[in-house]
């Protein structure tokens, strides 16, 4: 464990910068990323993919045991490849996005995400983004960033992230907002690790804010606890 590096958690509701935050993070810090997200999608595509009947434990169980999933860096953005294939597009469409809450209700699918998310952040350094990375994941991240913003802006976000994609062919804007408010509302209602608010996190309502602001703000933060780990000495955060 380097004393220098922190593990960075930014969890929140669906299409509120979580990626775009975290990624920045790790950037400037020189920290690996990592979007938890891309995990439940992959394990979607995969069950989508080979009929995997979500009521059959069964079924799920001997599925988790035939899914790899790995990140790399190309042209310096991260993709997602699911046995071996680079899904980093397929993950992000319409199909994947409305099935995935339900995946990720499934408590085997999350034992065995969560472990591989825990060996990636063993040895600090990281910023993830997520649903219960301050709650489950990285309970003792020293910093834990909870972000929300307006459903209006969330879609706009979206919709926009999925025209310049090519993506929104057949896609109106209701389906967005309809896609992003059923999925908080899975993801915040589920029995295994619910997306909620660490105590301990600081949120951010990033409605009225600008990316730049967002990650100047946060990274502020991080130094002045990364700055504590090494001199001991405690700056108002
Ligand atoms: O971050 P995202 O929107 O790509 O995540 C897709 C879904 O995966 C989200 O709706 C809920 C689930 N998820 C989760 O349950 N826990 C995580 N740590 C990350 C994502």
């Amino acid at each position: 464990m380097n004393k220098s590096k922190i593990t960075i958690a930014v969890d929140g509701y669906a299409a509120c910068g979580k990626s775009t935050l975290a990624k920045a993070l790790a950037k400037v810090l020189n920290y690996v990323y990592v979007d938890s997200g891309a995990m439940y999608r992959a394990v979607t595509l995969y069950f989508l993919d080979n009929n995997i009947d979500i009521q059959d434990a069964q079924m799920i169980d001997s599925a988790i045991g035939e899914i790899d999933i790995h990140f790399e860096i190309i042209d310096g953005k991260n993709h997602t490849f699911l046995n071996g294939k680079n899904v980093e597009k397929e993950i992000r469409t319409l199909r994947v996005s409305d099935f995935v809450s339900p995946v990720a209700t499934i408590s085997a699918v999350r034992r065995a995400l969560v472990k591989l998310q825990q060996e990636m952040g063993s040895k600090g350094g990281i910023a993830m983004d997520g649903r219960d990375i301050g709650t489950v994941v990285f309970k003792d991240a020293e910093l834990k960033l909870f972000l929300t913003a307006s459903i209006e802006e969330r879609s706009r976000r979206r919709m926009l992230e999925w025209e310049s994609k090519g993506m929104m062919e057949g896609i109106n804007k209701e389906e967005v907002a309809e896609n992003l408010k059923k999925r908080d509302h899975i993801d915040s209602t589920r029995k295994d690790s619910p997306l909620c608010k660490a105590e301990d996190a600081i949120v951010i309502d990033n409605s009225n804010l600008t990316p730049e602001e967002q990650l100047s703000y946060s990274l502020d933060l991080a130094k002045k606890i990364i700055e504590k780990k090494l001199t001991g000495v405690v700056k108002e955060l």
